[in-house]
């Protein structure tokens, strides 16, 4: 098989791709020809070091997986060879899906939508999952609620608009103006422009009566402006590291949740997912195909920012 592979954690062109002996499945596990990848944010950061004491070397790459199941173990019966899947590699490990093969523990191996090609069902399993989470897990979301999405142009936000859109919710979202057309076509019902100095107070005042779900997939200081936009009982929902000290005193007038999400594996959430894709609720946002050769660049143009969606991977 090939794979992309770190030795040493650095810069983009730490990655190579390499040749390696494909693995067979263990009891519970399947075999998959991944056909694509997609890059994301943990990726860059993982390649980087920033979770090395968690992070074997050498390391494979790619937490969103898309493939067909080549070989199956032992005690597999929810799956089958040939079936069309999709899921998130487990996270924090160093087997990644940058591989012409790959095995994962069927327990969290989904059926992909069928009518997804699969690069654009590789653009789902993590960021729309994680979006899943955060707000139907989590937010407890429910139509005519009133949420506001943190980074609505991004990986995780473009699922969260169009996820609390689905639900019958009332979106609002944070982008740069450039992205206003982009987020609104996504269903957003109204941008705000996170550039402008006024943010929060123009929030406040637009959204008196505060919003019942926030998700933050920003960090910095969000989470403590944020609380102050909550309404009574309102989720505040993170995925990003607390990386600065916050206050948190809005919260205690509010009376509201604070949730982390770390986002977990599951086949019943992907399979959720993929019933509202095939019936057109959610639509994969795929702004790019590169192929495993142009990894080095895929991983550049994914820390130069100023993106609309997702880079997937196409791997033949
Ligand atoms: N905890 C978890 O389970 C989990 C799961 C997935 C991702 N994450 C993390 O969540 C973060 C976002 O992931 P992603 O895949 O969505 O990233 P991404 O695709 O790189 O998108 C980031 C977006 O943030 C926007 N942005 C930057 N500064 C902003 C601000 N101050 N206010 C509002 N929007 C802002 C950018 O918008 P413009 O282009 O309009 O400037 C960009 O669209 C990353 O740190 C990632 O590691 C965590």
């Amino acid at each position: 098989m090939q794979a992309v592979i770190i030795e040493q954690f650095g810069p983009a062109s730490a990655m190579r791709l390499v040749e390696l002996p494909t693995p067979t499945p263990g009891p519970d596990e399947v075999l998959v020809r991944v056909k694509a990848a997609s890059v994301n944010p943990v990726d860059i950061q993982t390649r980087r070091g920033d979770y090395q004491s968690a992070i074997p070397l050498p390391a494979k790459l790619g937490v969103d997986c898309a493939g067909v199941i080549e070989q199956v173990g032992e005690g597999v019966k929810n799956l089958k060879v040939g079936d069309e899947v999709f899921y998130v590699p487990r996270l924090l490990a160093n087997e990644g899906s940058y591989a012409t093969h790959h095995v994962e523990k069927a327990a969290i191996v989904a059926k992909k939508p069928g009518s997804l090609s699969f690069e654009q069902a590789a653009t789902l399993p993590l960021a729309a999952g994680t979006a899943w989470e955060c707000l139907i897990e989590r937010g407890r979301l429910k139509a005519g609620d009133k949420v506001l999405v943190h980074g609505g142009a991004g990986g995780v936000g473009v699922y969260a608009i169009q996820i609390a859109r689905h639900i019958g919710a009332y979106v609002v979202t944070t982008a740069s103006a450039r992205n206003k057309a982009f987020v609104e076509s996504l269903g957003a019902d109204k941008h705000h422009n996170y550039q402008e100095a006024s943010l929060y107070q123009q929030l406040q005042q637009d959204y008196p009566a505060g919003f019942d779900i926030i998700v933050d997939t920003v960090g910095h200081h969000t989470i403590q402006n944020s609380l102050a936009l909550l309404a009574d009982g309102g989720r505040l929902v993170s995925i990003v590291d607390m990386a600065v000290p916050q206050n948190l005193l809005n919260g205690w007038q509010a009376n509201a949740e604070l949730h982390f999400v770390f986002t977990t594996q599951s086949a019943q959430r992907l399979s959720e997912i993929a019933s509202v894709v095939d019936a057109g609720g959610i639509k994969p946002i795929l702004e790019r195909t590169m192929g495993l050769n142009d990894i080095v660049q895929a991983h550049e143009l994914i820390e130069a920012g100023s993106r609309q969606g997702k880079i997937a991977i196409t791997i033949d």
